[in-house]
């Protein structure tokens, strides 16, 4: 699959199109439900596979990424999606940067943007095909392996996320490397962010020509931004992004896909409100994190945007009656809230949870999602 292929591909039939129902606003019988990091560390398959491969031997190996993604299909029936096996930090290695996985710092970038000059050591323009083949790849076996069972997520982070690794050299506290761009060279910054846009933007077409049947931009670091910095720097590069995606899949004649934003840490009053029209932002479903309250960012956005989330990924070690008790809880929350809901955790799920626990955790969410 691909630019030229994608049109004579079949696909198995889809056989659960509740994810997809629900992006597009629809009220489901019960809320869609699948958790982020879901192909991870707390799974003893996903260990044992990866004792013997490096992270990002994992990402570029289509037929481990494929098999990483269905580890937790094949355990958990009660999933309503996959999502690909891969990393928002392969578009910064496409754009020419190294990146590690340590294992006790997480990512880590040896050389940094340090200043604006920095820039010229991009890549002017990627080749995605050349550069991430191998998630394309990754995504046709998975789909074909998945024969219809659930839908298949393709991702990439946001530009502004992006960025934030690439000036900070890796995760921060405080974010004064990446935040101090945006003050010192508000020029530059946004020709970054306008770039990164673009290779994400090709990396999420590839994606869908190859197979993936719905969108997620990883923001996990819009909440670092002030609400003047979300507006003038993050959002302009967003926008970027999915009216790319949706234009250029348009003109190949593909069907439309739904896209969703996972702007972890913005607050409802500020930044997400202006993500509340999908018609001018091409996002159709917003993800929330677990501080917000699903009622009240229903209020501020009003009905045409579907939202995902958010129990807190904390619940999961909190016992069978703890978990039980708190997604009956918040999932009262979101019937209350009305319009379209996939039921997700509001961050990743963490190492540490027994795989029985998940298990546990997908039941409640079936019984109780129930409208
Ligand atoms: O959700 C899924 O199951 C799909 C796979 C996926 C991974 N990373 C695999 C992964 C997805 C969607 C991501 C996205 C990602 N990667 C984000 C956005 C989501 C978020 O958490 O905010 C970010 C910020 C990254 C960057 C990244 N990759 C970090 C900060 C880390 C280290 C943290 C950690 O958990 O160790 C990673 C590594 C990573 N990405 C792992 C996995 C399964 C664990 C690494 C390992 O196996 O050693």
């Amino acid at each position: 699959a691909g630019i030229e292929t994608w049109k004579d591909q079949t696909w198995p039939e889809l056989k659960n199109d509740l994810l997809l129902r629900a992006a597009r606003g629809e009220e489901t019988p019960r809320a869609p439900v699948w958790v982020m990091r879901q192909a991870g560390r707390y799974l003893p398959e996903f260990q044992e596979i990866r004792r013997d491969h490096s992270f990002f031997e994992c990402c570029q190996t289509p037929s481990i990424a494929c098999a990483l993604t269905l580890q937790p299909i094949d355990r958990y029936p009660l999933l309503d999606a996959s999502i690909i096996f891969c990393d928002i930090l392969v578009v910064p290695q496409a754009l020419g940067m190294e990146v590690l996985m340590e294992p006790t710092k997480g990512p880590v970038l040896p050389s940094p943007l340090v200043t604006p000059s920095d820039i010229e050591r991009l890549r002017t323009t990627v080749d995605v095909q050349k550069e991430l083949g191998y998630v394309f790849e990754a995504i046709t076996l998975t789909r074909k392996g998945l024969a219809g069972r659930v839908p298949l997520i393709g991702f990439c982070g946001a530009p502004w996320t992006l960025m934030a690794y690439m000036c900070e050299g890796g995760g921060s506290r405080t974010f004064e490397k990446s935040k101090s761009w945006l003050y010192k060279y508000p020029k530059e910054s946004k020709a970054l962010l306008k770039r990164i846009a673009d290779v994400c933007a090709d990396l999420l077409i590839g994606e869908v020509l190859a197979g993936a049947q719905m969108l997620q931009v990883f923001d996990s670091w819009a909440g670092e931004l002030t609400p003047y910095q979300f507006e003038t720097f993050a959002l302009p590069a967003l926008l970027h992004v999915s009216h790319k995606v949706k234009s250029v899949l348009a003109q190949l004649g593909h069907p439309t896909i739904t896209i969703t934003l996972f702007p972890k840490g913005v607050h409802a009053n500020s930044s997400l409100r202006l993500l509340a029209d999908p018609h001018t932002t091409g996002y159709d479903t917003l993800g929330l994190d677990w501080a917000l309250d699903p009622v009240g960012v229903r209020e501020i956005v009003g009905d045409k945007v579907s939202l995902q989330g958010n129990y807190d990924p904390v619940v999961l070690y909190g016992g069978k009656e703890g978990i039980e008790s708190e997604v009956k809880r918040v999932s009262e929350r979101w019937k209350e809230a009305g319009g379209g809901w996939i039921a997700n955790l509001g961050h990743g799920i963490t190492p540490a949870v027994k795989t029985e626990d998940m298990g546990w955790f997908l039941e409640c969410v079936h019984r109780y999602s129930k409208r």
